[in-house]
């Protein structure tokens, strides 16, 4: 398996030793390809706010950097580790960058068949709302979210101690390497088959034909109201009943 680790940090300290330590782990678990892509290498400007992504297309963005190869290298993923240290209770400022850069993506998802993990390192605290952020990013691009690891470290010169740390790296580690194996991603949440009604709904709205997102979801199908999600999912009917059910709650409470 491809597994792309995303890092926000900007020396090779506890969240890179963290997320090496994890991919050790996982290869003893099977055949494992990782790749260590150090958003610092790149060059990955802000967002202006122009909102010509959402509009015209990601290509059409005024910003001319890396971030569109990035995303070229999640596609060729199948599992993704977005790895932070946690900068003031959230995530270093090149990972929300990056998320930022990537807003088209939450309009138009196209990682619904790829699993995602997070890690944090913190030397006290935030990492709990370090990973809602990268939670609720990963979650609208469409990931199969499959877990996170939030480490407390001390803030240390050289590689950190990581030993108190090696049964929940192992487990973090397990849990990704089946994830992938299994294909659990083919067995979406409840919630994630809730927000693919809303948002199939959203993207339906007739006044909206001639916009990008209307066509996106109209051309890949995923409009048509018999669809339950961005694919065939082995998802059993009850949990297709309850997920048509919420999805129309939410709209409700919206509309
Ligand atoms: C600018 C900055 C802000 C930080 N903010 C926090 C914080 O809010 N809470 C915390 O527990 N640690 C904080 N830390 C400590 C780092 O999160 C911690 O040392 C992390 O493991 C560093 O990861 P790295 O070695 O991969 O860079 C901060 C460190 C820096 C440099």
């Amino acid at each position: 398996m491809e597994i792309l680790i995303i890092l926000g940090a900007r020396k090779n300290g506890n969240t890179y030793h963290t997320s090496f330590a994890m991919i050790q782990a996982m290869k003893k678990l099977g055949q494992v390809n990782a790749e260590f892509l150090f958003l610092r290498d790149y060059n990955l400007k802000f967002c202006l706010g122009c909102r010509t992504c959402f509009d015209e297309g990601e290509s059409s963005c005024p910003r001319k950097d890396d971030v569109l190869s990035i995303v070229e290298n999640i596609k060729r993923a199948d599992g993704v580790i977005f790895a932070s240290p946690v900068y003031i209770s959230d995530v270093s400022g090149e990972m929300k960058t990056l998320i930022d850069r990537m807003a088209h993506l939450t309009h138009r998802p196209a990682f619904f068949e790829k699993c995602s993990f997070i890690i944090t390192t913190a030397h006290s605290a935030g990492n709990k709302h370090a990973r809602d952020t990268l939670g609720a990013a990963t979650f609208a691009w469409g990931f199969h979210h499959v877990g996170s690891l939030g480490l407390k470290i001390p803030t240390v010169k050289g590689p950190p101690d990581l030993k108190k740390d090696h049964k929940q790296i192992k487990k973090a580690a397990k849990k990704l390497f089946t994830a992938i194996d299994r294909q659990q991603f083919r067995s979406p949440s409840l919630l994630s088959l809730a927000v693919f009604k809303v948002q199939q709904s959203a993207n339906s709205d007739p006044t909206d034909r001639g916009t990008l997102d209307y066509a996106y979801w109209a051309d890949s199908g995923f409009s048509n109201p018999k669809q339950k999600f961005f694919f065939d999912t082995n998802t059993n009917w009850m949990k297709k009943i309850l997920a048509s059910l919420m999805g129309r709650i939410i709209l409700n409470f919206y509309s």
